[in-house]
């Protein structure tokens, strides 16, 4: 959480960092903030709110300059006001720092800063790094860089920073521990963020910059990279794959509904390379290289966060039955920090979008400590996770902007898929016929998701009837229970509306209470093993007065008889089935919070990628 963007080169530097803050703004939209080098003034300018507030703000003050940093935050110390935005200065109004990321010992820093007569204006503990760096220049007469070094070796927790200096206009010092930080090389001139979307428009050459080290970012002269003790590193410059218009909405109201219609496109690039239908064959490459230590797994366990974690739970179901390996499915922050059992036998799946989750990202850590194989599926490329795994597979999806993740749950279950699919082959435990059903279905994918997106003007009417639903349950049974609670979980994000996913036989053990003709039941009954288990359920929500929407097979008779309104989606196999049952309860959650007049690609309290704990 928390966006940081920096400048220096021969343009002006606002209207950069602005762009910059927008669009990292799905990281943290609470407060946003710059901090300019202009002369001899360090002018910075802070509020909060939204980045266009910001805007607003400084439209009548003196942006010029060719320097400086910005950033769009989610609060975590202290609450969000103008004071508590960054930048932050130090006490002499030398210095300004960005900061996204956790101090954990800044309690204990802020006391040992305060007896030595420093005072601070904010709550956050970002100001305490700030002063800390400046209260090691003077009291060892060295360097921004070596104060830089010192104080580091000092903070305890994680965080991306930068750092400039009123009377170095020429400068930028930016540090990274566990928190996301990315260098773009221009010709004569040098962009930094945390992620790459900042700077694809002015240059496709870019640094990651590593844990523990710290770039120099000097105007006119080559990037360098050292550690906390001043070791130089050396570094790979990488190519961007990313396209402006990518990141951009088009002719789309919002990023999500833009997200959700890619969903054909970004399905065809994930399986794409991967999947050759002539031979009707298979390859997920990080899989298949991989694939002794796979196969020699007393289990897999998939660790995730989220919208992951529910793509995880499909893993989990298709791993089990085409590979017959034992999958177990952890929340990350449980698995971090519940001292699990881990063999060096075992396989670890680190399912994140982003790739920068700070509690997957600690899973991988804890779970590469205790010797087991770690395998990332992400769709950030150049991110972290992908940086600290064994091997892995991106999911190619492109970049993902709403903050309720669509695209790249349905291109998660797809590499999922293709990974179960190439393992399944490999150990031989799945038969040739099904082998080739499942990988035809695959392909068939984007035209299965245009069908159901046809539904668009339907489920538009629909969710007029729903938008002053005050709870809905979600049910599904088999491969759609994770669907269940996905649809719940996009409805709850982005309309602030409660609901609750379940399994659909679970619901005689508690929810059946609840129903009522107010709350509104969303069940997934497509043609499948459990349809008929399926139709049961229904039944039975019926005939306790409940209103059932329910999602349905094309041609479907016996649910269109019961349930209050179907859906009917294209008819496929598992696992293409629950892929396109999900599309409608991506649009039924997006349509109910248009209705509602909600931010729907920046809902409150949330971000996008989550880098504390
Ligand atoms: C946040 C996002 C979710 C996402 C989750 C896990 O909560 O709002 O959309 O599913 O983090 O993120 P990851 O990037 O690890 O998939």
């Amino acid at each position: 959480m928390c966006g940081i963007v920096g400048y220096v080169g021969f343009r002006e530097a606002y209207p950069v960092l602005v762009k910059g803050l927008h669009r990292l703004e799905y990281r943290g939209y609470d407060s946003a903030g710059v901090a300019l080098v202009n002369g001899n003034a360090l002018n910075i300018y802070k509020t909060k709110g939204k980045v266009s507030r910001l805007e607003r703000f400084a439209e009548t003050q003196n942006v010029g300059g060719n320097i400086g940093i910005a950033h769009t935050r989610w609060a975590t110390h202290g609450e969000p006001n103008d004071v508590n935005a960054h930048p932050h200065c130090s006490e002499s109004g030398t210095l300004a720092i960005i900061h996204n990321g956790i101090v954990e010992n800044y309690a204990v820093l802020k006391a040992a800063l305060v007896e030595n007569g420093y005072t601070f204006r904010s709550c956050t503990d970002t100001e305490v790094m700030v002063q800390l760096i400046e209260y090691v220049r003077s009291s060892n007469g060295c360097t921004l860089l070596e104060a830089l070094q010192i104080a580091l070796r000092q903070v305890v927790g994680a965080y991306a920073i930068a750092l400039i200096d009123k009377n170095d206009p020429d400068r930028i010092l930016a540090a990274r521990r566990s928190s996301p930080l990315v260098v773009g090389l221009g010709n004569d001139e040098y962009f930094l963020a945390s992620d790459a979307t900042p700077i694809v428009e002015y240059t496709d050459k870019v640094v990651y910059i590593d844990d523990g080290e710290i770039a120099v970012i000097d105007r006119g002269k080559p990037l360098r990279v050292v550690n906390f003790d001043n070791v130089e590193s050396t570094f790979d410059v990488r190519r961007l794959e990313m396209s402006i218009c990518q990141l951009e909405k088009g002719s789309y109201p919002h990023f999500m509904l833009k997200e959700i219609f890619e969903q054909p496109s970004t399905i065809r690039d994930c399986i794409r390379g991967r999947i050759n239908i002539e031979a009707d064959r298979v390859t997920l490459s990080g899989a298949f290289d991989n694939r002794e230590r796979f196969l020699a797994a007393q289990r897999i366990v998939i660790v995730a966060c989220g919208t992951s974690w529910h793509a995880a739970l499909i893993g989990e179901y298709l791993i089990e039955e085409m590979c017959r390996i034992p999958v177990e499915v952890e929340y990350a922050s449980e698995f971090r920090y519940r001292n699990p059992v881990i063999h060096n036998s075992d396989v670890v799946i680190d399912l994140s979008q982003s790739g920068e989750t700070a509690d997957t990202l600690a899973a991988v850590e804890l779970a590469k400590s205790k010797g087991a194989f770690i395998f990332g599926v992400c769709n950030a490329v150049g991110s972290s996770i992908p940086r600290a795994t064994d091997s892995g597979a991106y999911i190619h999806v492109g970049p993902e902007i709403g903050v309720a993740s669509t695209k790249a749950f349905t291109g998660q279950v797809t590499v999922l898929a293709m990974l179960a699919l190439t393992l399944a082959r490999e150990k031989g435990s799945i038969d040739r016929e099904q082998y080739i059903a499942t990988i035809r279905h695959l392909v068939q994918l984007p035209q299965l998701i245009e069908g159901a997106l046809k539904l668009d003007g339907q489920i538009r009417e629909l969710s007029k009837i729903f938008t002053y639903a005050r709870n809905f349950l979600y049910l599904g049974r088999g491969y759609n229970y994770p669907v269940a609670l996905e649809g719940a979980l996009k409805l709850k994000e982005i309309s602030y509306i409660h609901a609750e996913g379940y399994p659909a036989a679970e619901m005689k053990h508690g929810p059946i209470a609840l129903i009522d003709n107010e709350m509104p039941i969303i069940v997934i009954a497509t043609a499948d093993s459990l349809y008929d288990k399926t139709v049961s359920n229904i039944e039975e929500i019926k005939a306790r007065g409940g209103r059932v929407v329910a999602i349905v097979s094309e041609g479907d008779t016996v649910v269109r008889g019961i349930a209050d309104y179907v859906l009917e989606v294209p008819q496929a196999p598992e696992p293409a089935s629950c892929i396109v049952s999900t599309i409608p309860l991506q649009l039924l959650a997006y349509y109910i919070a248009v209705n509602k007049g909600r931010n729907v690609d920046q809902p409150r309290n949330l971000a996008k990628s989550v880098t504390v704990e």
